[in-house]
């Protein structure tokens, strides 16, 4: 291969927009994100004509199903679906989601998500698994390996990219994209796990690169980051891009580099093998190759990466142009019975005061109201259409396969013989409110109400943080009226992250919480409002009281002052408010009962490298079938730094008949225990522990169990 050609291989340029599709032949393009229908085809046979006739792979955010395309199947955002606390099925839907991606043309999906949410006011919250940072490895290995299949070679298969690397999340004040100070001890110790996990466990094609910088290094120019950490200690054989004109921005925002041409000599040598979106790169690349001041070696070593991911996928056999069939791949019942397996398996029911589920037959008429009832864009959240890549309306992408809470609960009514009565009464987005009289009206006459209320896609994503997690607009009056009525209030929440709403926690009879839960979300919270389903999910996110208490996590460190303040008053505050969230990790009911029996270990002396096995009993007392997410934290009594006060180290999810009992067993890998020690180095302490096991993160759920390590040792 010459330089040129060399060089064009580490070229990803958008598709759509700034016509690079033209560039195709003269910078010997590698990749193009975002290429959607002909010229998917079209682009592929110019690249099988040029001079080695090397394929092109194509990128897309394929982010909660292959979104991007009308006729694939939609999923549940990953914040939605994670409360399923389900590894199968975070599984099987990156499966419908490789098949689908691939059918149309497509190899690599920019998923999954590895950021820790652990500040709401982050516009991109919704992307994540939630704010636990050994779940999102679980989580993220599921869907990597799901996406990816056994060999990367086949129509079914597409390459994932685990993003952001890393710690995006952290950004301060949840600004999107702005700078994150965290230390090497907490990347090593907090944030590169689940990344790690992706790369040794999942054996992750691709990593993406965050926008920001790290205590003043930009990732995109970080060498330890990329190069030793990722490449080196983890042995990644996939290859890393870099996230939109990341390249560019450590001149232009970042400033670390005096010109663009500097600017791709740091991303080059920092180790980033693909830039995505920076057409200057091919030019200033070469010239730098040229030039001598960027080794063969380096070029070599990207190329190769990339080279082998493109042999791997079949692209230079085969599979070259593999285009599937719309008609027998996309949206299948199958793919769609897992969509709907997944919006059962994501709704959380946060309060029940009794009411659920409800008897249809009872019932002679229900009032919906909120913004949220009827809504397919504020349903399905980011990356599906709607969202900035693409505009859409709600009359045009993905409305075939949604059903509203409106629509399904119309049905119900038709079925069960009861009015349906919708008022809007407010907007998300204005302030909108003219329908009170209407509104208290229609309660009065109603059996219950319905209220759908959240946030809608232009309140989060990129670009769309928020310093206020109010409910917005005058959905909160038009719940305050609901609630004069005196009527059952019933809240569906549907939104893309936690809002502050103590209010709904105090006033609302019932509260079922599913964020963005996909396409079916309509009919599986009316499938819970019967007892049809018998809600399993649980939160993988606090949820804070007030927004001033963000960030707001389970897995914080115990604070000096806190703890004066906690013999003072009982409890760790603010002087005006407590710390602890209006909704804690782990936390979700159900219509079961569950009973948890005393916890035993296999030892409560563990060897050097030995596993740790809890065993508990836990029993349904109820008449109903039903799931329960039992989990398992530590915490690290007392060891050489400080730490979290208890951290998720294993879980169940447990089926258990009416009145059937089973004995639980959740194996914690020694490993697990590891910290970080100011030198970088990971080591198991020896020292006391505590094993905690039960029903949420909150202390009054969990039962308690002591063991202890006898040796110290480095990993
Ligand atoms: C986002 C990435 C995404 C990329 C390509 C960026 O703005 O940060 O998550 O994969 O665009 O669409």
């Amino acid at each position: 291969m010459t330089v040129e050609e060399k060089v064009g291989q580490l070229v990803q340029l958008p598709a759509h927009f700034g016509g690079y599709t033209e560039k195709l032949e003269e910078w010997h393009v590698g990749s193009y994100l975002h290429c959607t229908g002909n010229m998917v085809h079209e682009l592929q046979e110019r690249a099988a004509n040029t001079r080695l006739g090397i394929p092109l792979i194509f990128g897309i955010d394929a982010i909660h199903g292959h979104c991007f395309d009308n006729d694939s199947t939609v999923f549940p955002t990953q914040l939605s679906a994670s409360s399923s606390w389900d590894l199968d099925l975070a599984y099987r839907m990156a499966r419908v989601t490789a098949k689908e991606t691939r059918a149309t043309g497509q190899h690599w999906t920019f998923s999954p998500v590895l950021c820790v949410g652990r500040d709401a006011r982050w516009g991109r919250v919704n992307e994540t698994y939630g704010e636990d940072p050994w779940l999102i490895g679980e989580m993220a290995a599921a869907t990597i390996k799901g996406y990816q299949g056994d060999s990367a070679s086949s129509t079914d298969n597409i390459l994932a990219c685990a993003k952001h690397y890393v710690a995006y999340g952290e950004a301060l004040g949840g600004r999107d994209s702005y700078e994150v100070d965290v230390s090497r001890r907490k990347l090593l110790s907090t944030f590169l796990p689940p990344f790690e996990k992706a790369v040794k466990e999942a054996n992750v094609a691709s990593l993406m690169t965050g926008y920001q910088a790290i205590d003043g290094v930009p990732v995109t120019a970080d060498k330890w980051l990329l190069t030793d950490v990722a490449k080196t200690d983890w042995g990644l054989d996939g290859f890393i891009v870099t996230d939109w004109e990341n390249v560019r921005s450590l001149h232009t925002k970042q400033t670390v580099c005096a010109d663009e041409k500097e600017a791709c000599y740091q991303s080059l040598m920092a180790g980033n093998d693909m830039m995505m979106s920076v057409p200057e790169f091919y030019p200033l690349t070469v010239e730098l190759v040229n030039e001598g001041r960027v080794p063969q070696e380096i070029l070599d070593e990207a190329v190769s990466r990339i080279l082998t991911k493109k042999f791997e996928l079949g692209l230079f056999d085969e599979l070259r142009s593999y285009m599937g069939n719309r008609e027998q791949d996309m949206s299948t019942p199958e793919h769609m019975a897992v969509s709907l397996e997944a919006s059962r398996k994501s709704l959380v029911l946060l309060k029940n005061e009794g009411l659920l589920p409800l008897e249809p037959s009872k019932l002679n008429k229900v009032l919906v109201i909120g913004p949220n009832a009827d809504d397919v864009i504020a349903q399905l959240g980011d990356w599906s259409f709607g969202s900035m890549q693409a505009g859409a309306t709600n009359d045009t992408f993905h409305r075939d396969q949604t059903i509203t809470t409106l629509q399904a609960l119309t049905l119900a009514g038709q079925e069960h013989g009861f009015d349906v009565q919708y008022i809007k009464g407010a907007d998300c987005e204005d302030e909108t409110f003219e329908e009170l009289v209407a509104v208290q009206d229609a309660a009065s006459s109603a059996d219950i109400i319905i209220a759908c209320v959240g946030d809608t896609l232009a309140q989060n994503g990129e670009f769309h943080d928020r310093a206020n997690l109010d409910l917005t607009g005058q959905q909160q009056a038009l719940l305050e009226v609901a609630k004069a009525s005196g009527k059952p209030l019933i809240v569906n929440f549907v939104a893309s992250k936690p809002l502050t709403i103590p209010w709904v926690k105090d006033n609302a009879d019932a509260l079922i919480c599913g964020f963005n839960a996909g396409p079916k979300a309509g009919q599986a919270f009316k499938e819970v409002l019967f007892g049809e389903v018998n809600p399993g999910g649980k939160l993988t996110i606090s949820f804070p009281v007030h927004v001033g208490q963000s960030p707001v996590y389970y897995n914080k460190y115990q604070g000096w002052h806190a703890q004066n303040c906690a013999k003072l008053e009982g409890e760790e505050r603010y002087i005006d408010m407590p710390t602890a969230p209006l909704f804690s990790f782990g936390e979700g009911e159900s219509f079961s009962t569950f009973v948890y029996g005393a916890p035993t270990l296999n030892k409560t002396q563990l060897e050097k490298g030995e596993d740790l096995l809890v065993t508990f009993s836990l029993t349904n007392t109820s008449s109903r079938d039903g799931v329960e997410v039992a989990q398992v934290y530590f915490n690290d009594r007392y060891s050489s730094v400080t730490t979290p006060i208890k951290n998720l180290c294993g879980f169940a999810r447990v089926e258990l008949a009416a009145g059937e009992s089973k004995q639980v067993v959740v194996t914690i890998n020694q490993e697990q225990l590891a910290i970080v020690l100011p030198s970088l180095e990971r080591c198991v302490e020896a020292g006391e522990f505590d094993l905690m096991v039960g029903a949420s993160s909150k202390d009054e759920d969990l039962q308690k169990i002591e063991f202890s390590v006898l040796e110290t040792y480095s990993l």
